[in-house]
C-alpha cells in the first residue's frame, strides 16, 4: 500500500508533491518501481487525492507498474488513505507492507531485506538511529527532558503487518477516532508488539524543498555506482 493522497503542504508548492520529477520522473514513480520489482509483493494499492487519480492511473500504465491493482480515494488524514485503501484488498495477501510514496529511494535491496528480516513478526517498521540530540519542550520553549539518544529511533516506512491485525487495529481506531502518524502507532496503542529494522540514512521522506535537492544527489550518485 502507497499512501499518495497528501497535499505537500511542507513543499510550499501548488499540487501533490509526489509528481514532482526527480531527474525527469515523477517522484511517485520511482517508490512504486522499487516495490513493483520486489518479487514478494504481489499487489500494490494507491490511495490518492480525487484530482490526481487520473493522473497516477495514467503514470500506472506509462511505466508499466503492472502490479497495480487499485488506485483508491484517499482521505483528509494519511490514516483514513491507508484505512480506505485497506478495503480494497484482495482475499488472498496475508501481510501488508505500507510504504509512504514520499520515500522515492528506499532501494529494492533494503527492500528485499526488510521483507526477509520481518517474516516471523507481526508488525515491524524500518528505523535509523538519530543523528541529532532529541529535546521535549513545552509550549513557552522550555526543554522538558532529554532522552537518552541511544534509545531513540526516526521511524521510516516500510512497515510490515499481519493484514488482520492491521485491519482491526485501523477498524478500533476509526470507531475511537483515534488520530496517529504512522500504522504502527495503532498497534502501540492496544498494547500490540512493533519490532524495529534497521534502515538506510539515504530512505528519506521528502517533505520540504531541500529534501529535493538530497534526493537528486543520491539519485545522481547511485546513476554513477548503479545499485538496483
Ligand atoms: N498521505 C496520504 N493521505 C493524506 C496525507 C498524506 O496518503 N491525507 C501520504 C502522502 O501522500 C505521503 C505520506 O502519506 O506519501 C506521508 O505524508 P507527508 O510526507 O506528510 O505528505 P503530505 O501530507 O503530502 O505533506 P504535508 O504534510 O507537508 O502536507
Ligand atoms: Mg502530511
Amino acid at each position: 500500500m502507497v499512501p499518495a493522497a497528501g497535499q505537500g503542504k511542507r513543499m510550499g508548492g501548488q499540487g501533490n508533491k509526489l509528481l514532482l520529477e526527480l531527474a525527469g520522473t515523477p517522484i511517485l514513480v520511482f517508490t512504486l518501481k522499487t516495490l513493483e520489482l520486489c518479487p514478494l509483493i504481489k499487489e500494490i494499492i494507491i490511495p490518492a487525492a480525487r484530482a490526481d487519480i487520473l493522473t497516477i492511473k495514467k503514470l500506472v500504465a506509462k511505466y508499466s507498474l503492472n502490479k497495480v491493482t487499485a488506485v483508491v480515494e484517499g482521505g483528509a488524514e494519511r490514516q483514513e488513505s491507508v484505512y480506505r485503501a485497506l478495503q480494497s484488498l484482495s482475499t488472498e495477501v496475508d501481510s501488508v507492507i505500507v510504504h509512504d510514496g514520499a520515500r522515492p529511494l528506499l532501494t529494492l535491496d533494503n527492500l528485499n531485506r526488510f521483507v526477509e528480516e520481518t517474516a516471523d513478526f507481526e508488525a515491524a517498521v524500518m528505523a535509523v538511529p538519530l543523528k541529532d540530540t532529541v529535546k521535549k519542550v513545552d509550549a513557552q520553549g522550555r526543554v522538558v527532558e532529554t532522552p537518552p539518544r541511544e534509545q531513540l529511533r526516526a521511524i521510516q516506512t516500510p512497515q510490515i503487518f499481519n493484514r488482520n491485525l492491521l485491519e482491526k487495529v485501523h477498524k478500533l481506531a476509526f470507531e475511537q477516532q483515534y488520530l496517529a502518524t504512522d500504522d504502527a502507532s495503532l498497534f502501540e496503542w492496544q498494547g500490540l508488539p512493533v519490532r524495529v529494522v534497521e534502515g538506510s540514512y539515504e530512505n528519506i521522506k521528502v517533505t520540504t524543498p531541500e529534501d529535493m535537492l538530497w534526493a537528486e544527489s543520491i539519485l545522481c550518485r547511485r546513476r554513477e555506482v548503479p545499485q538496483m
